[in-house]
């Protein structure tokens, strides 16, 4: 029971708190960059082009909106890929606030703007991109080939604790989080932002795959240290906080 308390205040809010506790913006630290720029294989997308919408009425999208499992019937193509990358975490516009201090402003809000959450993509069957794990560079609408992490199916299936219809669908979306990017600004209020910050992105996501006819299912029973260890993440300053298959239904 203790353990399930202790846990519950990760729901609870402590701005008070906050206001004795100098963060590292209030010191002067230089902001931590908006995402990484690490890679060497980059793979242009196509804009979020409206001609792929099969349903444009939100009501509708809503309505018939649910989690699905019954994945992968067909080609998922690198258009509709980049339509919901873009929809889950495009940036709409980047500007300076000093030199050292850059705001992104994407699809989806976030506490303070500070979008502590990196895109991964673990691509099965994507028209026209090969088998393989990606990470969304979002400033520039596109993906980094990550070359160095390998691709195993029953790796992953262990790691999602054996939910079989995840490593089968089109494509996996696994958001991690850089908690210092939230951290920088809120200190130790930052685990809730985070997690509000991920549901809103999944969200997002269901609503894409729902107005593209395809289908989308948000994931949070997995193993930590498993999911991160595909992901070549240390688990401590960049850490797997939910994903989603997406696939042909
Ligand atoms: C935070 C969160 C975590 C979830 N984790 C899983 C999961 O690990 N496996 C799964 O099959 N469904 C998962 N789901 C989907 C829920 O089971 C689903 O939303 C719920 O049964 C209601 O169905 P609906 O989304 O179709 O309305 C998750 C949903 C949310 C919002």
């Amino acid at each position: 029971m203790d353990s399930i308390r202790k846990k519950r205040n990760l729901l609870k809010a402590d701005f008070i708190s906050l206001k004795d506790f100098v963060t590292d913006q209030a010191k002067g630290l230089k902001m931590p960059q908006i995402e990484p720029k690490d890679g060497d294989t980059f793979i242009d997308l196509p804009k979020a082009a409206k001609n792929l919408v099969k349903k444009d009425d939100i009501l509708q999208c809503l309505q018939e909106r649910r989690s699905r499992r019954d994945l992968d019937k067909g080609d998922l193509k690198l258009e509709e890929l980049a339509y919901m990358l873009y929809l889950t975490q495009g940036v709409q516009r980047l500007f300076k606030r000093s030199e050292d201090y850059q705001v992104a402003l994407r699809t989806v809000p976030s506490a303070g703007a500070r979008h502590p959450l990196n895109t991964y993509i673990i691509v099965n069957n994507v028209a026209g991109l090969e088998r393989g794990i990606y990470r969304y560079q979002s400033i520039d609408h596109k993906l980094a080939l990550m070359k160095d992490l390998k691709l195993d199916t029953q790796k992953l299936t262990t790691a999602v604790n054996g939910q079989e219809f995840i490593a089968e669908a089109n494509v996996v979306f696994i958001w991690s989080a850089v908690p210092y990017r939230t951290e920088w600004r809120y200190g130790s209020e930052s685990a809730k932002l985070i997690l509000l910050d991920a549901g809103h992105v999944c969200q997002n996501l269901y609503i894409a795959a729902e107005s593209l006819g395809l289908g989308t299912c948000g994931i949070a029973a997995y193993r930590q240290k498993e999911i991160d260890n595909i992901l070549g993440l240390d688990g401590e300053n960049e850490m797997v906080v939910y994903l989603a298959p997406v696939g042909v239904i």
